[in-house]
């Protein structure tokens, strides 16, 4: 008796199992979902059609988009779904477009100009599910404005634009030492380059050494590169270099020799 109910209860477990068979859980197709509301669904009842729609960034490539539930399976889905692609875009004057690594949903395309030419405007482009969305710039002749002031410094040509690779010529104060480039150019980015150079007073004092005096060379105020010569009193000897020259830190190079006592003269 107790064998007998639970064979009818596991017989009756067995046909509830079946006949919730029926239904279909929800279909799946790559990179696409259900359209609509079916969205929703967990079971669908026998005989039920539903239809698929490409996710975004994907379009189809053709088959039916729908599938029909059919004793708990369903039929195949036909659709393809491909990532869109947007192609190359149209050519550009005076430049290339890149792509960012090609033409297709969310890739990048970017603009590169020729040399002597620079974006203006605009910027990428991504690949959308419509197309490309976004303005690429345009090449224009580069030309460069403000060139770098420089303190105690000028430069020429003065003009208000110059034109890719023009050269910029850069002079110093009087008194004054350019150090770096005095040379800049135009280049392909709009700017000048390279870095202007810096004007720097350079003055060295007077080449005062004990025992000893100026013989030849420059005179005050000693700039950058006068030569002074020095000489020693009679009874001292030099230790060091005769000839000195004023540098850049405003400081004898390479130094300032020494007059040593109980030597002979130097010539
Ligand atoms: C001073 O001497 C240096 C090295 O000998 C030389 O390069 C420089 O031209 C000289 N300066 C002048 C003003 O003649
Ligand atoms: C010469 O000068 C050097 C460096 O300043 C020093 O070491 C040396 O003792 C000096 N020689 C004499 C004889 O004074």
């Amino acid at each position: 008796m107790a064998i007998t109910a639970v064979l009818l209860l596991s017989s009756l477990g067995f046909l509830a199992i079946t006949a919730q068979a029926q239904d279909c859980s929800r279909p799946v197709g790559d990179n696409m979902d259900l359209k609509g509301n079916d969205i929703l669904l967990t079971s669908f009842p026998d005989g039920i059609t539903v239809t698929f729609a490409c996710n975004t960034g994907y379009v189809s490539a053709g088959g039916s988009p729908s599938v029909t539930c059919t004793a708990g399976s369903w039929s195949p889905v036909q659709m393809k779904c491909q990532r869109n692609n947007c192609f190359s875009v149209e050519d550009v004057q005076d430049g290339q477009v890149e792509y960012h690594p090609g033409t297709e949903f969310g890739d990048k395309a970017v603009l590169i100009c020729n040399p002597g030419y620079m974006p203006v405007g605009g910027g990428k482009l991504t690949c959308g599910s419509k197309g490309w969305m976004g303005r690429l710039p345009v090449c224009e002749v580069t030309q460069c404005d403000s060139p770098p002031v420089v303190e105690y410094g000028s430069f020429s040509p003065v003009k208000d634009l110059y034109e890719y690779n023009e050269v910029l010529q850069y002079t110093c104060k009087k008194d004054y030492t350019p150090v770096g480039s005095r040379q800049l150019h135009c280049s392909d980015d709009g700017t000048f380059k390279p870095e202007p150079p810096k004007c720097i007073k350079v003055e060295c004092g007077d080449p005062e050494i004990p025992f000893g005096q100026w013989s030849s060379g420059a005179r005050p105020p000693y700039g950058y590169l006068s030569n002074v010569t020095l000489q020693c009193n009679a009874g001292y000897k030099m230790n060091g270099t005769a000839t000195v020259m004023c540098d850049l830190n405003s400081q004898w190079s390479p130094g300032l020799p020494q007059c040593v006592l109980g030597y002979e003269e130097s010539k």
